[in-house]
């Protein structure tokens, strides 16, 4: 389902490198500093590992690894390629309805006052699999978090997703990310990355949402 994790760990230790970061598109500020310095100091003496590096990416998961790495916090797993572009499509059409038709998450009703970097306001929503225990998450249990500009639902300016995939990110309680546009199409960091997948900012973040699940609904 995704890139086997030899090939995964390749990607990432030639694409870390060179790869300073796309992650500025929301927040995780500090990281992302630290991260660009250690991408330029190593760049020149990596010239020769980066070719190796982009003959790999010319193999069969090619641009999996080519796109996909950009946008992560040094080290994560890939995000944003094919696979993950389309996983994120086909959520998107799972999600499609939830503001008619799922439930609110329990306590959130209605438009609630967000935090940076989600909107001012938002609404977050469950599908069925979350409904029948939405403070423990397991396989197919999905959050959704539309996020308004201000207290006025016709406002929505995005919509972020973690599903729970058994197997898809066992480094990070294996949460799949999405973060859509109104119209369903995928969100992209500045250097076109899709937000889909194993997102470092994402995860980088939630990983402080306390309990070691990354949400930080429950907590
Ligand atoms: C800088 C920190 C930060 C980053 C980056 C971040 N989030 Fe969040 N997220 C939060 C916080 C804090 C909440 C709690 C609700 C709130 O106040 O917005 C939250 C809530 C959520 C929720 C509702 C479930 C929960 O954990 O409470 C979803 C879904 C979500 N975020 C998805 C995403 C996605 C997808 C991305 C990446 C595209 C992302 N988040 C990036 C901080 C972050």
């Amino acid at each position: 389902m995704r890139t086997p994790t030899p090939l995964r760990n390749i990607l990432s230790l030639a694409l870390l490198a060179s790869v300073s970061t796309a992650c500025t598109s929301d927040d995780m500020g500090t990281s992302d500093t630290t991260a660009s310095t250690t991408a330029t100091t190593s760049t020149t003496e990596t010239g020769s590992t980066g070719s190796t590096g982009s003959t790999g990416s010319t193999g069969s998961t090619g641009s999996t690894g080519s796109t996909g790495s950009t946008g992560s916090t040094g080290g994560s797993m890939p995000f944003g390629g094919e696979e993950d572009v389309a996983m994120g499509n086909a959520l998107w059409t799972e999600i499609d309805g939830h503001i008619a038709n799922w439930d609110a998450y329990p306590g959130k009703e209605g438009l609630v006052p967000g935090m940076s970097p989600h909107g001012a306001w938002q609404q977050l929503r469950i599908n069925g699999v979350a409904a029948n225990d939405p403070a423990n998450p397991v396989e197919g249990y999905i959050v959704v978090k539309d996020n308004y500009l201000e207290m006025d639902e016709a406002t929505l300016d995005s919509i972020t997703v973690m599903k729970k995939i058994d197997g898809y990110n066992p480094d990070a309680a294996d949460w799949f990310w999405a973060k859509y546009n109104p119209d369903g199409t995928l969100q992209e960091t500045p250097d076109g990355v899709a937000l889909a997948g194993a997102v470092g900012k994402c995860i980088g973040c939630h990983a402080g949402g306390g309990g070691g699940d990354y949400l930080y609904i429950n907590d």
